[in-house]
């Protein structure tokens, strides 16, 4: 199959491209950010006019996978006019542009559309409340992609892993600063359910391969919170946990508000799917297994060096 990919240099972009690679033909859509990546490259900053159509012409995929955001929830409360752009219009003019042209469309949402007061997890039954302009924004995503093409695949995701800039993801931020000796904060009151990314894209190209669509909560199997996931990398590396301190999310000095419990259902998805989702551990043993098979600097040598400032 032929796939494009847009927001080819992001967290979940990257890892996608680099997971179908062998498999399938693939082409990213990137803003400059790329360099020598190992698949196709077409530049274009989709804000801009009929860029998107001219990319669905020229390459003429079969899947289109969205993977471009604004997916900072402290920059969407900056600025709420690009989190809108991003997180709503374009994925609805995609899934506009890709079911004129019989073209697969994967959007990517977020767990964060629940405002976590539930007891126990979340279906994609349950009553959505973004608590934030980023979850807002992408909740609105959802609805205009799911109006204007039914046909669309909607995953709601959470994920882990190595990122081209080396610090986008949380196992980074606590790799980093435990490699540094450096004091970091855990969140105890924030439940979520990361998923190794790797697993992520290869779930979301098995739902493209079985031609599932509709609303899927595409996140890990275990329920934990990020203080949890802190001690669990670090155990895993090698790394020391004590210099991981408890710390409520009320007392930090985030901006955007987040949902205490993000504990998500997968059942849906593992039934349509015929098998189990991958566990905690099976994922966290791989992500090991890249850093210690050269995968992070891999994936950091695709990355253009930054511009000499002027
Ligand atoms: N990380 C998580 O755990 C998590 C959790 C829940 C949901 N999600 C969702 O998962 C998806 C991917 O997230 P991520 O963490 O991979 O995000 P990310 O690393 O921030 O990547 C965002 C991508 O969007 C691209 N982009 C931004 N503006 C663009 C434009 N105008 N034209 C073309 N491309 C543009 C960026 O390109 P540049 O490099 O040029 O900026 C980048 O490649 C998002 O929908 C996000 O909401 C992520």
């Amino acid at each position: 199959m032929k796939l494009l990919i847009t927001g080819a240099s992001g967290l979940l972009g990257i890892n996608l491209a680099m997971e179908s690679m062998g498999k399938h033909e693939v082409i990213g859509v990137d803003r400059g950010t790329l360099k020598s990546a190992p698949f196709q490259v077409i530049q274009a900053d989709l804000m801009h006019g009929s860029v998107i159509d001219s990319v669905i012409d020229s390459t003429r995929p079969d899947w289109l996978i969205n993977c471009a955001a604004l997916a900072s929830l402290e920059k969407c409360e900056e600025d709420p006019v690009q989190a809108r752009n991003l997180n709503t219009d374009l994925p609805g003019e995609l899934a506009v542009a890709c079911a004129k042209r019989n073209v697969r469309f994967v959007h990517i949402s977020t767990d964060a559309v629940f405002d976590g007061t539930k007891q126990g997890f979340y279906t994609e039954e349950d009553a959505t409340s973004p608590p934030g302009r980023y979850s807002e924004t992408k909740l609105n995503g959802e609805r205009v992609v799911r109006e204007s093409n039914p046909q669309a695949v909607i995953a709601r995701v959470n994920f882990y892993g190595w990122s081209l800039g080396g610090r986008r993801s949380l196992a980074e931020f606590f790799i980093n600063g435990l490699s540094e000796q450096k004091r970091v904060h855990g969140f105890t009151d924030v439940i979520f359910c990361p998923m190794l990314v790797n697993h992520t894209a290869r779930l979301l190209l098995e739902m493209l391969q079985q031609q599932l669509s509709g609303l899927y909560h595409v996140v890990g199997a275990q329920p934990m919170s990020k203080y949890q996931f802190g001690v669990e990398v670090a155990r895993s590396f090698g790394l020391d946990e004590t210099l991981i301190s408890p710390q409520s999310v009320e007392r930090s000095n985030l901006i955007a508000r987040r949902s205490h419990n993000l504990w998500l259902s997968t059942h849906k998805l593992s039934t349509a799917l015929g098998h189990e989702i991958p566990t905690f551990s099976t994922g966290l043993g791989e992500f090991y297994t890249q850093f210690k098979q050269g995968y992070p600097q891999k994936i950091r040598s695709y990355q253009q060096d930054p511009q000499p400032s002027e």
